[in-house]
């Protein structure tokens, strides 16, 4: 498969890291040199499934097809308001498709997971065109009573098609589950046999293991399917990293050994969008114009699991 267009959608509330300290006891001298963040565009009045919905549309109108032409739509996605139907399926109503929808929790992994059941569709000649849409509001998982975790996240949604042709050369996906460096827990409905006390568990992180499986999966990922595909790191002519951390990234370029402006970034005014993170970042890149035919993209992401996952692609 090849990916044909991309779209994306971030909240209108931008929220600086100057307004955080104004109900925190944080500050942009904490928060940009430990994360290279200095703002970030936060939920509102607006719906996820709306934004969704708009990604995907900017995403097919990219690649000049229609929705009633969509053989399948993924959907990456932690958190929605609704438990049940999936968000795929609010999508494809709003965009006005009939095509089987799918949703998958990856976590920050889920763009990478997504392509890659695409490419197994692709591969088993079930579809032609394929929707991933990756939409998350993280800031509706975190308390924002804990500075630790909210100052870290920001929303979007981004959204790329797929239709046929021989364009991914790799993709290495991996978990290691480590269920407590990074949760959230929901409270389910009571019932008449379920004894214990239930509490709603906001978004809990254990920062520092995050950060070191974070560099590890991620340098391990690239490096595996560099290794597979008899390429070197030089090879490759842009790095789309999961936009968690500046220091993260940094620290994936260092063991890559290669230039700074080889990795495009919108940490600093995005924040961690989860899922959404490396498809957001891919349409912008896209559509500044950045990507020329035959460029060598790598992508890769980490997240809660843990979950990860690279992609190594021809533009
Ligand atoms: O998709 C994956 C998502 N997660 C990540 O990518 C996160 C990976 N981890 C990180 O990026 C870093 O670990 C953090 C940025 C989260 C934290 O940086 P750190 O240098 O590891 O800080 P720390 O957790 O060791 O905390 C150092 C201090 C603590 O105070 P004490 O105990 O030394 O007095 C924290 O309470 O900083 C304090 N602190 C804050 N201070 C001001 C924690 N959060 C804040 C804050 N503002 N927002």
């Amino acid at each position: 498969m090849k990916i044909t267009g991309t779209g994306s959608v971030l909240p209108k509330k931008i929220v600086t890291n100057d307004m955080l300290s104004e109900f925190l006891d944080t500050s942009d001298a904490w928060i940009y040199p430990r994360t290279g963040i200095r703002y970030r565009h936060v939920i509102s009045d607006e719906k996820l499934e709306d934004m969704a919905a708009e990604a995907s549309v900017k995403a097919l109108e990219n690649a000049g097809i229609k929705a009633e032409d969509l053989d399948m739509i993924i959907c990456s996605n932690v958190v929605n308001e609704y438990v049940t139907p999936s968000l795929s399926c609010i999508v494809q109503g709003a965009i006005g498709a009939t095509c089987p929808c799918l949703d998958i929790n990856c976590a920050c992994a889920g763009f990478i997971y997504a392509l890659d059941i695409a490419e197994s569709h692709f591969k088993a000649g079930k579809v032609k065109n394929v929707l991933v849409v990756c939409a998350e509001e993280p800031s509706r998982m975190t308390s924002w009573k804990d500075r630790s975790v909210c100052v870290l996240f920001g929303d979007g949604a981004g959204a790329a098609v797929l239709t046929e042709g021989d364009n991914i050369k790799g993709i290495k996906l991996s978990a290691a589950s480590a269920t407590d460096k990074l949760y959230e827990k929901r409270i389910l409905e009571p019932t008449p046999y379920v004894a214990k006390e239930e509490e709603n568990v906001p978004l809990q992180m254990k920062g520092q293991d995050v950060f070191k499986f974070a560099v590890k999966a991620s340098s391990g990922d690239i490096k595996y399917l560099l290794d597979k595909l008899g390429m070197d790191a030089g090879d490759v002519k842009w790095y789309l990293l999961h936009q968690a951390n500046m220091r993260i990234i940094n620290s994936i370029r260092d063991f890559l050994g290669q230039p700074e402006e080889k990795f495009p970034t919108n940490v600093e005014s995005h924040g961690n969008s989860s899922s959404a993170s490396c498809p957001i970042l891919l349409d912008e890149c896209n559509r500044k114009g950045l990507f020329k035919p035959g460029d060598i993209l790598a992508l890769s992401a980490f997240g809660a699991g843990f979950i990860s996952g690279a992609v190594i692609l021809e533009w």
